[in-house]
């Protein structure tokens, strides 16, 4: 028990805002705030576990939280970052669940390795709102993201389109054990049937621009003539580009990618980087949202799908076009 104490101490400290996280008490939902709301003492306070912090897109998600967040002096939220390791996540939402923080929200790394402990948390009595990638099955509070398969069937369309309905393609692929990487897979697979489009080389860069960049070098090599690489994140695409570009290839081959973020991929789009960019919205004010309606005790829908929009060259000025449904 004393090692358990002290084992979560520094977490509790860390907390340190006066709101009532006794260990191994779940507080009942909807919680009852225990202090009237004042800039000094929050009612609430919200574990935010994000997966890895190495891309910009998760960057700029754990910003969006946090800007949401600030202009609600009743909630305080923890970040903890799972530098890409599915082992050290899962012990950071077992972490949340024993301080008991008043809701988690989460961006897994992999839905397998966090689904048990995001269901634990959840069966505890705390809820969980799950952003971007999924977990499996159904026990989580709200699933908050954008639809992968849509993204990647519209992508599939707009390529199909773009080279006239035929031509070699590369596929580098997210991860495909997180939901996303499988999503971005089959939509775009979709998007392109019956098309005249061949997928020469596939490959799964773990939504890594290293990777990709690697495996666009293998693609490089073995093919002569590749007109088009669809990457599943903008990170990849880019890549890919620089692999192209340090083979003298650049100018020969168009990049597609998905997350279109301002200081991104939509600048890549500007820069004539890439050919086209389809918005992948973190989620994280919708998410911050979420979280004071249920900690207000309102009912949230279990599925909250967020719209995107492409950028390609011709509308970046415009400010894109909305992905229809
Ligand atoms: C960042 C990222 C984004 C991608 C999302 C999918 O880690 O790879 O580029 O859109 O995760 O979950």
């Amino acid at each position: 028990m004393k090692a358990f104490t002290l084992r979560l101490l520094p977490f509790l400290l860390i907390l340190g805002t006066g709101v009532p996280v006794a260990a191994g008490t779940p507080t009942p939902n909807p919680r009852q705030p225990s202090q009237p709301a004042s800039r000094e003492a929050p009612r609430w306070t919200i574990g935010m576990s994000q997966c890895n912090l190495g891309e910009p897109w998760r960057v700029q998600m754990n910003a969006d939280i946090k800007k949401a967040s600030e202009a609600h002096p009743e909630i305080n939220v923890i970040f903890k970052d799972a530098q890409n390791d599915n082992l050290r996540q899962v012990a950071h939402v077992e972490e949340f669940a024993r301080a008991g923080v008043d809701l988690i929200i989460i961006s897994p790394k992999e839905a397998a390795p966090l689904t048990k402990p995001v269901s634990a948390a959840f069966k505890k009595g705390i809820p969980v709102i799950v952003l971007d990638r999924r977990v499996l099955g159904g026990d989580y509070t709200c699933f908050i993201g954008a639809d992968n398969r849509r993204i990647g069937k519209a992508a599939g369309a707009w390529i199909a389109k773009f080279l006239g309905g035929k031509g070699k393609v590369v596929e580098l692929k997210g991860l495909m054990t997180s939901t996303p990487g499988q999503d971005r897979n089959s939509g775009f697979r979709e998007g392109i049937k019956g098309s005249g489009l061949e997928i020469v080389f596939e490959a799964d860069m773990k939504w890594l621009e290293p990777n990709a960049r690697k495996e666009m070098e293998s693609a490089l090599a073995r093919f002569p003539v590749i007109d088009l690489v669809y990457a599943h994140n903008d990170p990849g695409a880019h890549g890919a580009y620089l692999a192209a570009r340090a083979a003298g290839r650049e100018k020969k081959i168009a990049f597609v990618g998905i997350d279109a973020l301002p200081h991104e991929g939509q600048m890549y789009v500007k820069q004539g980087v890439l050919a086209a960019s389809f918005e992948y919205p973190t989620g994280g004010k919708e998410a911050i949202d979420a979280a004071l309606s249920i900690l207000g005790g309102k009912q949230v829908p279990k599925e909250i799908t967020l719209s995107s929009r492409v950028f390609t060259r011709e509308n970046i000025g415009k400010g894109g076009e909305w992905l229809s449904n």
